[in-house]
């Protein structure tokens, strides 16, 4: 089976003070959440969906998802202490509860609510085919390294240069296998899940994003995406 796995765990510092994490902030008449588990569920690729959220906001999302898109594929679990440990819990949760070994996560940040059918379904098929998926747009700006924050060490090849989205998608079992194979100290700085493939030596193929499949983390990010579903509105009528 093909589960999506939304990421909602996190408390959205980055937002600045609001009297809810970002995931649950208004974008247009729902929480940005709930946009995000809408494509999910409208997708024909994805069989189930888990939402990992902090624990103290179970219920106010089991509520929400009651208000605006009832469905009983739609699963509501604890997250982790970071976006990983999330993913992890996902993973445990999907092998406690569905266990087969060609289960296929989709992970996706909730605060990307305008990931499309396309990529979704192209995630499930890359991952099926090359074993992880990782969704990417080219770098439309040159990318320059430094190492110390204040000399350039690189400035490498911008045509080999991508940006990271989300989703990123993996064999369940496999992900908990190559999570658990990392030591204490590699788990604290990887803080992009398919970098524990990557460091181990295995594949991960490229899904092209969308420049509009942005993440909300400023106040900046949620007007922009005010804006964005607006003129999309406008465009359907
Ligand atoms: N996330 C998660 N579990 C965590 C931390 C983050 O599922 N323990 C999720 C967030 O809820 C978000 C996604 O990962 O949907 C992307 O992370 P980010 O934008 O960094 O979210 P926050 O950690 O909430 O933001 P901030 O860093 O500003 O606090």
């Amino acid at each position: 089976m093909n589960f999506g796995g939304i990421l909602a765990g996190g408390k959205g510092t980055r937002m600045g003070k609001t009297d809810l994490p970002k995931q649950f902030l208004m974008l247009g008449e729902k929480p940005i959440i709930i946009h995000t588990i809408e494509q999910f569920l409208v997708s024909p690729a994805i069989d189930e969906i888990v939402v990992g959220v902090p624990e103290n906001w179970i219920d106010y999302t089991k509520d929400i998802i009651e208000k605006y898109c009832k469905d009983d594929r739609i699963h509501v679990i604890q997250g982790g202490k970071n976006r990983n440990g999330t993913i992890m819990n996902i993973c445990k949760y999907i092998c406690e509860n569905f266990k087969d070994k060609d289960n296929i996560i989709v992970t996706h940040d909730a605060v990307r609510p305008f990931v499309t059918q396309r990529i979704i379904k192209e995630n499930v098929e890359t991952c099926k085919k090359i074993g992880a998926a990782d969704t990417v747009i080219s770098a439309s700006d040159t990318i320059v390294e430094s190492k110390d924050g204040e000399i350039i060490s690189n400035i490498p090849i911008r045509s080999q240069m991508y940006q990271g989205q989300t989703p990123q998608s993996f064999n369940v079992e496999e992900f908990i296998k190559q999570y658990e194979s990392l030591t204490e100290e590699e788990k604290e700085i990887l803080t992009d899940a398919t970098k524990t493939y990557v460091l181990k030596g295995k594949k991960v193929g490229l899904v092209a994003g969308e420049p509009y499949n942005m993440k909300i983390t400023t106040k900046y990010d949620l007007k922009l995406a005010n804006l964005m579903l607006n003129n999309l509105k406008s465009e359907e009528e």
